[in-house]
């Protein structure tokens, strides 16, 4: 499979809101909350990228979207810090692959791409957090991230249990 990956703009993401919110009950299915509450709904999943979608804004909010040919296979978003003393970090977020597309080197293309548009914005510093002990906390490591760490109780797992989450960051 050819990936590519394209930033998408709030009427792009709005036509393709169908694909992108069945990610977000993909990863719900395999444990991963992705900052959403549980139960996650289709429609709750299509609102959750309709509220992405009008908050993005070039150079501070970004989606980035993995096709192959027409079809929308992964996510990941990029938040700027707001904080005056921050503009030069950013919070990587939700990055999600397609259940049937998983570990065939999707979500490393995304993150290669996200890192990509972070150094074109001048940016020095990513950080992300995930489940502890998912397989995304196994998979930021092998992408060259640093984990920093871990906060217990820090999120609501699609169980409804508090789960770990570990921090990883990026100097760029
Ligand atoms: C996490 C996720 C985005 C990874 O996407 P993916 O397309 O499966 O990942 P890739 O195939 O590009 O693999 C990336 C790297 O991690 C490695 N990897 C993949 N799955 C792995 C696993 N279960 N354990 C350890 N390493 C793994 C791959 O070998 C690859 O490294 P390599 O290129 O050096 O070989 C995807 O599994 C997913 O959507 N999971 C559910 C949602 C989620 O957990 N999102 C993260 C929220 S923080």
């Amino acid at each position: 499979m050819t990936i590519r990956v394209d930033e998408l703009n709030g009427a792009a993401v709005q036509s393709h809101l169908d694909a992108l919110a069945q990610l977000l009950l993909d990863a719900h299915a395999s444990g991963m909350a992705l900052c959403l509450a549980a139960p996650l709904s289709r429609d709750g999943a299509r609102a959750a990228y309709n509220t992405a979608a009008e908050r993005l804004t070039p150079g501070e909010r970004l989606l980035l979207a993995a096709f192959d040919g027409d079809e929308l296979v992964g996510a990941v978003q990029l938040d700027r810090a707001e904080a005056g003393n921050g503009r030069h970090r950013a919070e990587v977020r939700r990055l999600v692959v397609r259940a049937d597309r998983r570990g065939a080197g999707v979500g490393r293309a995304l993150m290669e791409a996200i890192v990509e548009a972070a150094r074109g914005l001048g940016l020095r510093l990513l950080w992300l957090s995930t489940h502890e002990g998912t397989d995304a906390d196994r998979i930021y490591g092998r992408l060259g991230w640093s984990r920093a760490g871990v906060i217990p109780d820090y999120a609501e797992l699609p169980t409804g249990e508090l789960a770990a989450n570990a921090f990883y960051f990026l100097r760029l």
